[in-house]
């Protein structure tokens, strides 16, 4: 885990970003029944690890810059012997304060109770209304009760403000910290990456492969995958986010594989497309070509005032070029770029922030335009081709051919960074690790 002086800094800098008339509530997610009294894994929301490096449920963590005292304070679940027996240890409302850093800790129970108090009279309350009904109610009755208080002094936040605004802008730009973070992720998912290659084989099962992935991540210490594994082997690779991971790997099959190993909370996020056999037929090869020089054009154009939507647009017409060479599409790139006749094959986005949450968070957009990038943002980079085995009006060769190539891409001063340089992705390195 961090240090505790990084959480600390970073609260300061989020009190700084919100000034002394906000407050912001932070908070977990509800855990979730899985079947009978089993849970989903719990993992904590990412806002709260953000800012508290505090991993158990039922947390809500409330910032307070303009408080002369209890600045921070957080609603945790209290100590408990019996409980701890069953489901595990807790750090409790001491350890709130001595390890976490909050100045004033108190049972989960408490919240609603107290955070009338808490919120009362700020301009802006910082809040992420729409993510969970049951807070967004105890939120909604502490303003109501609020409103009903203004004779007695107290008044309601004049404005609830999406956490995009500050937080979410702070997350967006890693720090030192997190990049350390983000490239040992990035490491083991490389390894993990060429041991798929290495163990999958005709006659394999996607599952296995995923089994290989999977345990590459636990064995480094990373928390397992930071989303889903999809291990698509022939046609399967045609579906975006197959994670059924089940079929048989035939011979002559492709495997597209999209894994990212989540390490101290930060994931990564890489896809590789490689012949089971060894070698590319010569179709696979067309399209696994096409679209290297695709990804690698886009990732050379990351860079500082670049914009996301630069990169994407390049891939299309890189791309619709290249239909047009296979015999997928017929006219001209302007043409089948306008009329959007290239969503037939690829029809993903190719570049998402990337961070604690696979899809980050941070704003897309600035004043209705794409922005531009800037040094210290986290993307990835993924152009693909998709043929369905049952699409119309495509050569014989080519149907059930999926390729996706994916990067995680630093921008810096000059330039960027590929995170994910480590795990092959050229023809020869990728043909000589299948066959070893
Ligand atoms: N693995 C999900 C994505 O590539 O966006
Ligand atoms: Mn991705
Ligand atoms: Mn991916």
């Amino acid at each position: 885990m961090l240090d505790r002086a990084v959480f600390a800094a970073r609260r300061k800098a989020y009190m700084e970003a919100l000034g002394p008339d906000a407050v912001a509530v932070v908070y977990s997610l509800p855990e979730r029944l899985r079947n009978g009294d089993s849970h989903y894994h719990f993992r904590q929301h990412s806002d709260v690890l953000y800012l508290t490096g505090f991993a158990e449920p039922a947390t809500t963590v409330i910032l307070r810059p303009g408080a002369e005292s209890e600045k921070v304070v957080m609603f945790v679940r209290p100590r408990d012997p019996e409980m701890e027996t069953w489901d595990g240890r807790r750090a409790g409302i001491d350890g709130a304060k001595e390890i976490y850093g909050a100045d004033a800790a108190y049972p989960a129970a408490e919240l609603d109770q107290r955070l009338i108090e808490l919120i009362a009279n700020c301009e802006e309350l910082h809040y992420a209304l729409g993510l969970d009904d049951e807070m967004d109610l105890r939120v909604a009755g502490a303003l109501a009760r609020l409103r009903k208080m203004e004779k007695r002094g107290k008044r309601p936040p004049r404005a609830v403000v999406d956490p995009r605004a500050a937080l979410h802008e702070q997350r967006l730009h890693k720090s030192p910290e997190e990049l350390a973070i983000l490239r040992k992720a990035a490491t083991i998912s490389s390894e993990a990456h060429v041991a798929a290659m290495r163990a999958g084989r005709p006659g394999s099962f996607e599952y296995e492969i995923e089994a290989t992935i999977n345990y590459t991540f636990r064995r480094h210490g990373g928390a397992g995958p930071g989303y889903g594994t999809i291990v698509g082997a022939g046609e399967n690779a045609t579906i975006l986010h197959y994670v059924e991971n089940r079929c048989a790997v035939a011979d002559g099959d492709l495997v597209l594989v999209d894994a990212g190993c989540e390490y101290d909370h930060y994931t990564a996020d890489i896809t590789r497309t490689w012949p089971a056999s060894g070698t590319f037929s010569g179709a696979q090869r067309a399209v696994y070509d096409l679209v290297l020089d695709v990804q690698k054009s886009a990732v050379a154009a990351a860079k500082p005032g670049a914009t996301l939507d630069d990169l994407h647009q390049l891939c299309v017409r890189k791309l619709t070029q290249g239909m047009i060479d296979l015999g997928l599409l017929e006219g001209t790139v302007d043409a089948r770029v306008e009329d959007l006749a290239y969503k037939k094959y690829y029809m993903h986005g190719t570049s998402h922030w990337l961070g604690m949450d696979v899809h980050d968070v941070g704003a897309y957009t600035r004043g209705g335009k794409p922005r531009p990038l800037e040094p210290g943002m986290v993307i990835t980079v993924e152009p693909g081709l998709y043929i369905a085995a049952d699409a119309t009006g495509v050569p014989d060769r080519l149907r059930g051919i999926g390729v996706r190539i994916e990067d995680d891409v630093l921008i810096t001063a000059d330039g960027c960074e590929n995170l994910t340089a480590a795990c092959p992705k050229e023809v020869a390195d990728v043909e000589a690790i299948c066959r070893a």
